[in-house]
């Protein structure tokens, strides 16, 4: 019998900690339900203590999202420990997730406390949480850098306090899969009490070796692996859950255990935490990549029209890709968009559809296809608009050229008046940025801007991302467009917008 691996998905936790990847809260919502379909085990929506965002966030998703338990992070203190409970108590199945730094250099410098003070507060933790929540998980931070001894002993220690996971995080990327499988097994033979909760690991990608990490644990006897979809999380990220899922299912002859990922599932997934993070998926990315199932060379062609497995080891339907492209017209209809946009992960209330499928047709009418690639663009600008604007874009007019000096006439909308300026640039979309700069009163730094086709064809969506920044702080801005001019400038007053409403 395969043993069950438990799948912890932390990508609106982890995963939202990548740089650039904050999410509001319907998208967050919208993932925490499209992971539900993908079933994953346990869903960690956020953190709640750290700001009240998170807190409303993670209290929606417990109270809305139905399924997967529903857990919330928290570091070894009561204040913390305390708010999660309020935000995930409403869940069907709650889990209160509570760390503390066990390695020297956390105990010592970040914490400046002794291990004893470290071990006392970790054990006070999981008692108050275990006093709130019958599901309660522990993670010693950092313990793949943690003595081995010590570790034995918070990890005993948390257990005896009624922990039912104990998570084993490799919190910089530094282990390699010979010394996760043996920290794995020291434990399993040296904690006298480790029947009593399931062992868990969560690795970061530092050294590229968080998916290989993550498996040796789960052969050393790991049952739960916390990872993120695309990969996504803190610096070079987490585990990727599509390829542990794949790797688990693929290669079951090796490591005799399953998941209950709807691995159909993941590339809807994939695509809409894309989209809604606005983080790109490389396209020779395992799995989820544009190019994970497609043959270049003549001679693995062949091969594959001879018989598919000479080159092929997992079948692309497994992850949910056919071969046949589905696409809307302008005459697909409401009804049509709606069944699409369920099929791909949006269930999408009913008031909220004439908003989506005016903006669907003002695509279908100026593009004869509509991909599936288009939806979740659209579904991302839906987001976006719901959120508050302090300006909007009314008009736009370039005049560039080979010989003409580049000059942008922008015209925005604030506070029911119309503001216009003109400036000059280097380029089309330096003359934007600059009357936009003007109109707001906004000087940043643009340190980075990439236009992206988001399908094929030359009457293809562009997609604009700029990332800016204003001292501290800093802003990425998206938007999408059929005009690449329009995509850029809609895409500066999104990031220039957050700045404003942060500053507020
Ligand atoms: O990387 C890490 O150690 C974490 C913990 C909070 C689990 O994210
Ligand atoms: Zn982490």
């Amino acid at each position: 019998m395969p043993r069950q691996i438990t799948i912890f998905d932390t990508t609106l936790r982890d995963g939202e900690q990548s740089p650039g990847a904050s999410l509001d809260q319907a998208s967050k919502l919208r993932i925490a339900h499209q992971l539900a379909r993908l079933n994953v085990d346990v869903i960690e929506a956020g953190f709640p203590y750290s700001s009240p965002e998170d807190f409303e966030a993670v209290s929606t998703i417990a109270q809305e999202v139905r399924g997967p338990t529903i857990a919330g992070l928290a570091r070894a203190l009561p204040e913390d420990i305390e708010s999660c409970w309020e935000a995930v108590k409403h869940a069907e199945k709650p889990r209160i997730h509570t760390f503390i730094g066990t390695s020297k250099v956390h105990v010592e410098k970040r914490l400046e406390k002794t291990e004893e003070q470290v071990l006392e507060m970790a054990v006070d933790a999981v008692k108050l949480a275990c006093s709130l929540c019958d599901d309660v998980e522990f993670s010693a931070e950092d313990a793949m850098r943690t003595d081995l001894p010590y570790l034995r002993d918070v990890v005993e220690a948390t257990i005896e306090a009624g922990a039912t996971t104990i998570n084993i995080p490799d919190t910089v990327g530094y282990a390699t899969p010979p010394q996760m499988a043996e920290t794995i097994e020291y434990l399993f033979d040296k904690v006298t009490n480790i029947e009593q909760a399931t062992i868990s690991v969560h690795c970061h990608d530092d050294l590229g070796m968080a998916v290989a990490n993550s498996l040796a644990a789960v052969q050393a006897g790991a049952g739960q692996v916390e990872c993120t979809v695309n990969g996504l999380g803190e610096r070079a990220g987490n585990a990727a859950l599509e390829e542990i899922a794949m790797a688990l299912k693929t290669r079951a002859d090796e490591f005799d255990c399953e998941t209950r990922i709807n691995t159909p599932e993941i590339i809807n997934t994939s695509r809409m935490v894309s989209s809604l993070t606005g983080i790109v998926v490389q396209p020779n990315k395992a799995i989820v990549g544009a190019n994970a199932f497609a043959h270049e060379a003549g001679i693995h062609q062949h091969g594959m029209i001879m018989d598919r497995q000479t080159y092929e080891i997992m079948m692309p339907e497994d992850v949910g890709l056919s071969d046949s492209v589905f696409t809307l017209g302008p005459r697909s209809g409401r009804h049509g968009l709606q069944h699409r946009l369920e099929e791909i992960g949006y269930d999408v209330p009913e008031e909220e559809m004439d908003a989506i499928y005016e903006r669907f047709l003002a695509v279908a009418d100026k593009k004869k296809q509509v991909y599936d690639e288009d939806l979740h663009v659209i579904m991302r600008q839906a987001s976006a608009s719901a959120a508050a604007e302090v300006y909007h874009l009314e008009r736009l007019q370039i005049v560039a050229g080979s010989s003409a000096m580049p000059t942008a006439v922008v015209v925005l909308g604030h506070n029911d008046e119309e503001i216009q300026h003109a400036a000059c640039g280097n380029g089309p979309v330096n003359a934007t940025y600059k009357a936009i700069s003007h109109i707001t009163g906004m000087e940043v730094e643009l340190y980075d801007y990439t236009i992206r086709s988001v399908t094929r064809g030359t009457d293809a969506l562009g997609e604009a991302t700029v990332r800016v920044k204003r001292g501290e702080e800093e802003a990425v801005g998206k938007a999408a467009s059929l005009d690449v001019l329009e995509a850029s400038a809609l895409a500066y007053l999104n990031a220039i917008n957050m700045l404003l409403l942060r500053e507020r």
